[in-house]
């Protein structure tokens, strides 16, 4: 591996407390590729086609022969994973935030009996990492739920697909729990709040809108269900091993009032309901009033049984893992105008532009102040735990002629995140286990399905056509964030 230039200087600042954990995170389904191999069943993600900004991917029925699908060959870390092992190793990285793919496990979802080959993959996949001394952190849904499940039962609105999902949950418990202790049941489980956009209902859920559906309605029935899923799944683990930590993940886009005007603060702290009802729930054990209050007021039948609340008590996480890219700006009344508010881009109804921020090429603000912000909301809300498992940028990146990637504003987006994670923790007396930058290794987005709207510390050489050698090559960022974690962090 060709080396490049230290580009890390000094700061003023301290290192975090030794054992904080300096990683990397991706998800199964946006790096893998190996789509039907080994008895992979399909998931919600494999019939995703292909999107770009500002144009939403499709949901085809089944796989289809003429569609370009971005996920099936992705990254191929499914071929590639010990040459990648290798190459994140020599960042010093002490984990790797990755996600099990439930239709490797149980190809349609519902069988009784696991898929040992699947089981393999990550056997494998883990005691390459834990051989390399990098611990493994493992979501147990990325947006991976099998694709018969959602056809067949209706996803998460089914409350059947509980019981499977638990199943799973189980599986790779038992199965994995020597060499994984750091486990999250859902990915980003709030991100579904905003019933604008179809993906992520589909994504998270396995749930597509009829039109005779109340989509609120729909939407507070799947949380349920997700939500008693989650906690099973947290008794389950601590059953089968008392010591493993398993976190709830959320998508934290931190939310500002537009201006001291009370109705804008009473704007943000209603939108704020929607980012905390997930978390409310896992961390604290019992739906929370204000939700309560919006079910009775509306007459909503979410499916509430007896025992419920006494499963939602007893699967409370240990640790609270969120994402952050970007902040919101919420104006009182502007939610009249909702349908031109950002549904992609971290918007929700009421959002508008914030005049002190700007943002990436894809329309999300820059915003590292935010990240303190957020550190210290979620400590003070929640007093658990927390970990960052996943920020970054995504941005178009420039091959040169010699085959490096200059990626300075990649650089320069990390480095003011990461200040602003170490004010937290240093001056704000945050409890944060660790920071694991989104994409370490380039991949497919989630949102747009596009490659080269690029994370990553590692180029992927594979474009958006398809075309592409696969070949890896460390961008300039790579041997900076190895002199980060190489200085604990006081080195940026
Ligand atoms: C989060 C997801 O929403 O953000 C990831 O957990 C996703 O799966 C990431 O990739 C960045 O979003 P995008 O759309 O830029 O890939």
């Amino acid at each position: 591996m060709q080396n490049q230039q230290n580009v890390a200087t000094p700061t003023s600042g301290n290192a975090l407390p030794e054992g904080f954990l300096w990683g990397g995170a991706v998800a199964g389904h946006q790096i893998e590729g190996g789509w039907d191999e080994d008895g992979k069943g399909l998931s919600v993600v494999d019939v995703l086609t292909g999107g770009a900004h500002g144009v939403p991917r499709r949901i085809t029925e089944n796989v289809e022969p003429e569609e370009y699908y971005p996920n099936q060959v992705a990254s191929d870390f499914y071929h590639r994973y010990e040459e990648d092992v290798e190459l994140l190793a020599g960042m010093g990285l002490r984990c790797f935030r990755t996600s099990i793919q439930w239709s490797r496990i149980f190809p349609l979802g519902d069988e009784e009996e696991p898929n040992e080959a699947g089981l393999a993959f990550y056997d494998r996949l883990f005691d390459t990492l834990n051989a390399h001394g990098i611990q493994p952190v493992v979501t147990l849904s990325h947006f991976e739920l099998p694709l018969h499940l959602a056809r067949h039962y209706g996803g998460f609105r089914n409350r059947e697909v509980v019981a499977h999902f638990e199943r799973f949950a189980r599986t790779c418990f038992e199965r994995f729990h020597t060499k994984v202790r750091y486990w999250m049941t859902f990915n980003e489980i709030n991100n579904q709040m905003d019933t604008r956009n179809p993906l992520f209902l589909w994504t998270n859920s396995g749930v597509t809108l009829h039109e005779e559906d109340n989509p609120r309605e729909v939407l507070l029935r799947v949380a349920h269900n997700e939500l008693l899923a989650s906690a099973l799944a947290v008794t389950a683990g601590h059953e089968i091993d008392p010591d493993l930590k398993i976190g709830a993940m959320i998508s934290f886009v931190t939310v500002y009032p537009y201006s001291c005007d009370p109705q804008d603060i009473l704007a943000a702290d209603i939108a704020n309901h929607e980012r905390f009802l997930f978390p409310d729930v896992q961390v604290r054990g019992h739906w929370p009033a204000y939700a309560l209050k919006e079910i009775e007021a509306n007459g909503y039948d979410i499916g509430f049984q007896e025992g419920d609340d006494a499963i939602l008590r007893a699967g409370t996480v240990d640790y609270l893992g969120f994402s952050y890219y970007m902040s919101t700006t919420v104006k009182a009344g502007a939610e009249d105008h909702a349908e031109e508010s950002g549904i992609v881009d971290g918007g929700m109804p009421g959002s508008v532009d914030n005049p002190h921020l700007g943002a990436t090429d894809w329309g999300w603000t820059i915003d590292p102040t935010g990240l303190r912000h957020s550190l210290i909301t979620l400590s003070e809300r929640y007093d658990i735990p927390l970990f960052i498992v996943e920020n970054g940028y995504g941005a178009y990146d420039t091959v040169e002629e010699d085959g490096t990637v200059h990626d300075d504003d990649r650089i320069d987006y990390l480095r003011a995140h990461i200040e602003a994670m170490k004010d937290a923790v240093l001056k704000d007396g945050v409890d944060l286990i660790g920071y694991t930058p989104w994409g370490i290794i380039d991949l497919v987005s989630f949102t747009t399905g596009e490659m080269r709207k690029r994370y990553g510390l590692i180029h992927v050489d594979r474009n958006d056509d398809g075309s592409g050698t696969l070949a890896r090559t460390p961008k300039k960022s790579y041997y900076w964030y190895r002199d980060v974690i190489g200085s604990n962090g006081a080195q940026l």
